[in-house]
């Protein structure tokens, strides 16, 4: 792998992306792995990513000289960048001269491998208050800026560059293509990390791991369990069985969509388990966002264990599959080793006694992988490009308590909203569009002659990476206003639709 040393920003699971996305295998490492550790890996390359600190500060992380004395490539990114120059005997200094945000870059003339053809004069990213003076010994110095001397450097005999500004961010030009040529051309790595290695490599590890016992997964109808069941049936066939959850929460032709399509195109074994009774039952009267939670995770618990004892009854389960993915395995300081990070993740709550081995083929992967790895595994792109939806379905976009009756209403509401941004063409540019239904508040509208008194309908469109953070999207107007006028119009008891213009943070997506 290519290894990414973290030294504490928001920025290596950025780079780790951007080195995947030139098709090679990346993983992120903790500064404070030892380098004989990171070594262990047998790495094709080692990128220093950038971090808050300040080379003087006096905790600030140190790079073992071990790393530069070791035949590996080496990439230095803003901190990482820094703390190379210090360890190979290069000059930092504290300039108290900042830079932050876009600024211009100016590429020498001998500008090197990174550079090379790139325009002289370059927007990149930088966030820096100390700076490189003077680069060690045997690196020419490629670029420089107002604030940093020394923007970048290589030795190309040593197969060692680095850069002060931030190249996997977007707003940093041609950053991917330094990125790249670093990997390729500076380390000499070969691009083989795509879709059709990705799941020779899956399937011939889910094998060894299940040999011939059975294996359950819980479908959500979202596409991380989807492509990890495809994964797995890919692997063992019918082996596996999927369990479908219809807890009555979920959107307008979601459960068909799971029935029919998914098994279309794929062929899996599909036990579709009808719980609607059961789950509204438990929610009748319930308005508190966190006992809802707390109710349907139980409530998941207790049909997913009644359904794979059913299952179990055919054979011994001993396998379940789960589509966790490489971030939340980060997220939870993991990486390497046990499997329990994230049980709660995709089956909305499995106890602890669970008496499963877990299955993870997406652990290392990212959610765009996911989805191309779905795409190559023959699964319908509309579900391969399907808008993430929480386990807790309709139950957290009601607020107030939960009926069949306003789930009806909320599901004309949201069907309309979502056919709309199809038709618009938008789908792809929202990251997620919940609406939600004020089910408690109620306003005075006219309509016809008459008067009317009824609820309002969030509209909640969001941009996202990752769910993270996330900013309300720009929908053009005219989109916004057909989704309101169909949605009073066809939705009788709805008399006003709103739209939401909050970002992540202060607000969250979803509204409970
Ligand atoms: P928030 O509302 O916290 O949501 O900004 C972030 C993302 O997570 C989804 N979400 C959930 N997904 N179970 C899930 O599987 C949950 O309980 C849950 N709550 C929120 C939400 O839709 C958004 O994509």
């Amino acid at each position: 792998p290519v290894l990414v040393v973290d030294f504490g920003a928001q920025y290596a699971q950025l780079i780790a992306r951007r080195v995947r996305e030139a098709k090679v295998y990346s993983e992120i490492v903790p500064h404070s792995m030892p380098v004989s550790e990171m070594l262990a890996k047998d790495p094709a390359a080692i990128i220093l990513s950038g971090g808050p600190s300040s080379v003087y500060a006096p905790d600030a992380p140190q790079i073992d000289a071990g790393m530069f004395t070791a035949d590996v490539p080496v990439f230095g990114i803003c901190y990482g960048f820094q703390a190379m120059a210090q360890a190979l005997g290069g000059t930092v200094a504290k300039t108290g001269n900042r830079e932050y945000g876009g600024t211009p870059l100016h590429a020498r003339r001998e500008a090197g491998v990174l550079l090379r053809d790139l325009p002289d004069d370059l927007p990149v990213w930088m966030s820096h208050g100390d700076c490189v003076t003077e680069a060690p010994q045997g690196f020419t110095v490629t670029a420089e800026s107002a604030g940093a001397p020394v923007a970048a450097f290589e030795d190309l005999a040593g197969r060692r560059a680095g850069v002060q500004f931030h190249p996997e961010v977007g707003h940093t030009a041609h950053g991917q293509e330094m990125l790249t040529r670093f990997l390729y051309d500076i380390a000499g790595i070969e691009p083989t990390w795509t879709p059709e290695n990705i799941i020779d490599e899956q399937v011939a590890r889910i094998r060894e791991q299940v040999g011939d016992k059975e294996v359950i997964c819980g479908l959500s109808g979202g596409v991380d369990s989807a492509v990890a069941a495809a994964l797995v049936h890919e692997a063992v066939g019918d082996q596996l069985t999927c369990v479908f959850v219809d807890h009555g929460l979920l959107r307008a032709g979601e459960a068909e969509q799971v029935e029919k399509d998914y098994v279309a195109a794929t062929g899996i074994k599909l036990k579709v388990v009808d719980a609607q009774e059961r789950f509204l039952g438990a929610l009748a009267g319930v308005t508190d966002p966190e006992q809802k939670r707390k109710i349907i995770g139980r409530e998941f618990i207790r049909v997913f264990e009644a359904a794979a004892r059913e299952i179990a009854a055919h054979g011994d389960v001993e396998f379940l599959v789960q589509g966790t993915l490489y971030p939340d395995v980060v997220e939870s300081g993991g990486g390497t080793g046990t499997a329990n990070i994230k049980s709660h993740h995709n089956v909305g709550g499995l106890p602890e006694d669970l008496k499963f081995a877990l299955v993870e083929p997406l652990r290392t992967l990212f959610k765009d992988e996911v989805r191309a790895l779905g795409l190559q595994l023959g699964l319908p792109e509309a579900m391969v490009w399907r808008h993430p939806f929480p386990g807790p379905g309709l139950a957290i976009r009601i607020i107030g308590a939960v009926d069949r009756e306003r789930l009806d209403l909320l599901r004309k509401a949201d069907l309309i909203a979502r056919e709309e941004l199809t038709a618009a063409g938008l789908d792809r540019g929202v990251w997620q569009f919940p609406v939600v239904l004020l089910a408690d508040v109620r306003s005075v509208g006219v309509q016809g002659d008459g008067r009317s008194y009824g609820h309002p309908v969030v509209l909640r469109p969001v941009s996202s990476e990752d769910a993270m953070t996330a900013d309300w999207s720009r929908l053009p107007y005219e989109v916004v206003a057909r989704i309101s006028t169909r949605i009073t119009n066809e939705v009788a008891e709805v008399n006003r639709v709103v739209l939401d213009v909050t970002s992540k943070p202060p607000g969250t997506i979803e509204w409970e």
